[in-house]
């Protein structure tokens, strides 16, 4: 091979490779991780990145440099040269992709496993998904459930999830993982948040109507932050004084998304104003305490005119522990009975 085809192969190489890679990094294809497992899996996604950069440039070399300099002219209708296979390339073009895949496959592995190995004083969260809506409960604080998947920094962090009707999917970008939820399994997930902040919880398995509103928040907050918002809630959710641990469960679940209330400065446009629950029950012709009660437990047994069955989560009622509903129950009869 002449001295100058090397050099123009070279230099092609370096272009293509150049565009490709410049492609890669100008964009923002991957949100800045905020656990280890995603850094973990971020590099693994670079590694192979890097890979298939070479692969192109070396590809796009031999392609350019051919169409140019091996170029019939334009009035040579004759046959090629017949040609025979090229051993040496053709075990060349063997060996090097099965190390490159083998290469790939170990790397892969071995993140997988480190992202599956649980750190020391594991924080366990049961994860419930239900067409449309998210409960994190926290089993080391009585139960404690909030709508608001709260984290505390550098602790790992073990979700156990369970559907209680469709195929839903728990995705936070910035975590780099998804895991499905599938009605009868209890899959887990790994997570060791690493960056102070609040990323978006979104559910992207298609599981109905409600689908796209399937969203809540994750909040990754320091240990001693954690730590008293766990205190906080516990004592608050289990107070004897029903108002306030009524208010804690509303709040916590994320009632105020959907529902107007006053007392709780809620506002949510979704579902019935709850200032109005007393004419609500008149209208049903049940009392105040039973309309309630039933309407958080079996939400399909009275809809309200303008509002579509279905919306409100249905095993909400069932779900949350006895004392907390009872808490709830108390707090809107005495708040929203106008
Ligand atoms: Cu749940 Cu989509």
């Amino acid at each position: 091979m002449r001295r100058g085809s090397i050099a123009s192969l070279l230099g092609i190489g370096v272009v293509a490779g150049g565009i490709a890679a410049a492609v890669a990094l100008a964009l923002p294809w991957l949100p800045t991780p905020a656990s280890r497992e995603a850094s973990r899996i971020d590099f693994e996604f670079w590694f192979v990145v890097t890979i298939c950069i070479v692969i192109f440039a070396l590809v796009a070399a031999a392609i350019l440099y051919s169409v140019v300099a091996f170029r019939a002219a334009p009035d040579d209708d004759s046959d090629g040269p017949p040609i025979h296979g090229h051993t040496g390339l053709e075990i060349a073009w063997t060996i090097v992709p099965t190390l490159l895949v083998t290469a790939i496959g170990i790397s892969s592995a071995i993140v997988l496993s480190n992202d599956d190995a649980l750190g020391k004083n594991v924080l366990r969260i049961d994860v419930t998904a239900q067409q449309f809506a998210w409960t994190f409960s926290y089993p080391d604080a009585n139960g404690l459930t909030s709508a608001t998947l709260m984290l505390p920094k550098d602790r790992s962090v073990q979700l156990r999830f369970t559907s209680k009707d469709v195929i839903h999917s728990f995705w936070v970008p910035e975590f780099g993982q998804k895991q499905d939820t599938v009605p009868g399994l209890h899959p887990t997930l790994h997570i060791t948040p690493d960056r102070l902040g609040t990323y978006p919880v979104i559910c992207t398995e298609l599981c109905g109507l409600g689908h796209a509103t399937m969203r809540t928040r994750a909040i990754v907050m320091t240990p001693a932050a954690f730590d008293k918002w766990l205190r906080s809630q516990t004592k608050a959710t289990g107070s004897p004084n029903a108002g306030q641990a009524g208010k804690a469960v509303f709040t916590n679940n994320g009632c105020a998304a959907c529902h107007t209330l006053a007392a709780a400065g809620a506002s949510g446009k979704v579902g019935p104003d709850l200032d109005k629950l007393g004419t609500y029950a008149k209208q049903a012709g049940q009392s105040l305490q039973d309309f309630v009660r039933t309407s958080i437990v079996s939400p399909n047994a009275y809809v309200e005119k303008g509002y579509p069955k279905g919306v409100m989560p249905q095993t909400f009622g069932t779900s949350i522990p006895k004392q907390q509903l009872d808490a709830l129950v108390t707090y809107l009869t005495t708040n929203g009975s106008t």
